[in-house]
């Protein structure tokens, strides 16, 4: 079969001749149709993750159909449409950790066939295509995990046009919120304001966009989606209001961290994510199909062309997902 690893030093190489494998007792083996970029995919592909991924094939998020099924299997039969959980041994409950998960510690989805356990899969709603399916595991998830609770006396702020945004402000108009986005660029405002989003600021025209922010909620957003971190959370104590909620997602934009004080003076909660369970997962993909919401594609590009795709993805022009169809 065909697959893409990573290889010492950085970069994508393609291999032709990796066998096919066949399921274990419990395992499934399945056909990929698509494959979905993350920004933590940028570090792996780039050889410069925390862990070693030389040799590994990447991608965490993918999508396809149940080939051959292993003793036991009791959740999926051959032809199922799936998806794969980002966390593949988290399955409910308190989050226990990172363990075994694809694209790092073993390997993952840029390849034809793929052999997973069935517990780490969920079923493909009829409404989304594998591409669509594809994008869902870790960007969708975490904006899902990011957004629990948000509702319509909400006014959400997403920072960015990303994965993680885009979904963010599509789950929150769903469930009746305001949402409030920055964005480094007028054409992203113009597709984000589209989306739903009634107010935007230009976070590189406007550096000090909390007080901003504020000026445009009356008191703070009471709910924020921290993307940029160390760089940006200064701006998010701003912005939030008495008593809100900032979902620390990611660690983007290099600065130096928080202003004790000023939280304080916010009484607000800051609550770190980490992508969400199965169980989740499965919430989620039910609320996809029951709403009928479509995720936000930039561009698909063919299997051969991954590297390519990655390129694309490393330029930052796109909004919501970039995907690879297989
Ligand atoms: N904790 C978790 O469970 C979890 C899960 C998934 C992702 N993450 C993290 O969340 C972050 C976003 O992931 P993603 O996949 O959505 O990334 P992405 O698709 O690469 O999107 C990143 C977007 O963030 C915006 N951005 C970049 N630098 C910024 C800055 N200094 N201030 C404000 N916005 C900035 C840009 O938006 P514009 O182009 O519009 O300016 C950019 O398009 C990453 O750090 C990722 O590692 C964490």
């Amino acid at each position: 079969m065909r697959s893409f690893t990573v290889q010492a030093g950085g970069g994508l190489a393609l291999t032709t001749d990796r066998p096919v494998a066949d399921p274990s007792a419990g395992e499934v083996r399945v056909a990929v149709r698509a494959t979905s970029l993350n920004a933590r995919d940028r570090l792996i592909i780039a050889g410069k993750y925390s862990v070693d991924v030389g040799g590994r094939v990447p991608l965490s998020d993918g999508s396809g159909v149940v080939e051959a099924v292993g003793d036991g299997v009791s959740r999926f039969r051959v032809g199922d449409r799936v998806l794969g959980a980002f966390h593949p041994t988290w399955l409910y409950g308190p989050y226990p950790g990172w363990k075994g998960l694809r694209g790092t510690h073993r390997d993952g989805w840029l390849r034809d066939y793929v052999v997973l356990d069935q517990q780490s899969l969920v079923p493909v709603p009829d409404s989304l295509s594998f591409e669509e399916a594809a994008t869902l595991p870790c960007a969708a998830l975490t904006a899902w995990s990011a957004v629990e609770g948000v509702g319509p006396g909400d006014t959400l702020l997403v920072q960015g046009s990303g994965g993680v945004s885009v979904f963010a402000l599509q789950f929150a108009r769903l469930a009746g919120a305001r949402v409030l986005a920055t964005t480094s660029e007028a054409g992203k405002a113009e597709r984000l304001r589209a989306l739903g989003a009634s107010g935007i600021v230009n976070y590189k025209e406007t550096p000090h966009w909390g007080a901003r922010v504020r000026e445009l909620t009356d008191g703070g957003a009471t709910r924020v989606l921290e993307i940029g971190g160390a760089g940006t959370l200064t701006q998010s104590i701003e912005a939030v209001a008495h008593g809100g909620q900032i979902a620390l997602v990611g660690n983007l934009a290099p600065g130096e961290g928080m202003d004790v004080h000023r939280f304080f003076r916010r009484a607000a909660t800051l609550r770190s994510i980490s992508v969400g369970s199965r169980s989740e997962l499965e919430r989620m993909t039910e609320a996809i199909a029951r709403s009928g919401l479509r995720p936000v594609i930039d561009r698909v590009f063919p299997f051969e062309q991954a590297p390519e795709a990655v390129a694309h993805f490393e330029s930052g022009t796109y909004i919501g997902k970039v995907v690879i169809s297989h």
